[in-house]
């Protein structure tokens, strides 16, 4: 098996929790994304903050350094639903990053909305990359063997 890094984007912590546990599952290094200028801590604000980036197609700038994937055979990326798809830093990473040849495995955590269409959104921004269908990440929280099956497939 080749070389794997766990790759999260989080603002409350479910996310992290999970993508944490998946690297230690897998043995590998885990890796959060960072925006330059961080989220509000009110929630609310964050969803007005979401939704615009949404609106607009934003690409929020990153905070440095950005996960170093070069190395990497497979991205195990795992992200919040923000407004019926992934925060616009998750695109703004997969798309600053060459994933030509790399596998990509999508989580997404959620307060009950699923997947929305976040697997049409990463399609666009993963070229180059084997994009496997973005898994459920909610079960994943309160029942570790669901993670560790999900990675082992
Ligand atoms: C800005 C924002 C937008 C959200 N939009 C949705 C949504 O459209 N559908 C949904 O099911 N959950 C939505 N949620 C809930 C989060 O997806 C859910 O709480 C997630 O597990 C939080 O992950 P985290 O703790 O890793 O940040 C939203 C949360 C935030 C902060």
């Amino acid at each position: 098996m080749g070389k794997s890094i766990v790759v999260y984007f989080s603002i409350s912590g479910i996310t992290k929790k999970i993508a944490e546990d998946a690297a230690r599952i897998a043995g590998c290094p885990v890796c959060e994304i960072k925006t330059a200028v961080p989220y509000p801590a009110d929630y609310d604000a964050v969803v007005a903050e979401a939704r615009k980036e949404v609106a607009t197609n934003a690409r929020p700038k990153l905070k440095e350094p950005l996960p170093d994937i070069s190395d990497v055979e497979r991205i195990i990326l795992g992200f919040p639903n923000w407004c019926s798809t992934c925060p616009m830093p998750v695109l703004t990473f997969l798309e600053s990053a060459d994933l030509s040849g790399k596998t990509v495995l999508p989580f997404i955590t959620h307060g009950g909305g699923g997947r929305g269409h976040v697997d049409v959104e990463l399609k666009k921004a993963c070229k180059g990359a084997d994009l496997r269908e973005c898994a459920d990440g909610n079960p994943f929280n309160s029942d570790i063997a669901k993670l560790e099956e999900w990675l082992k497939s």
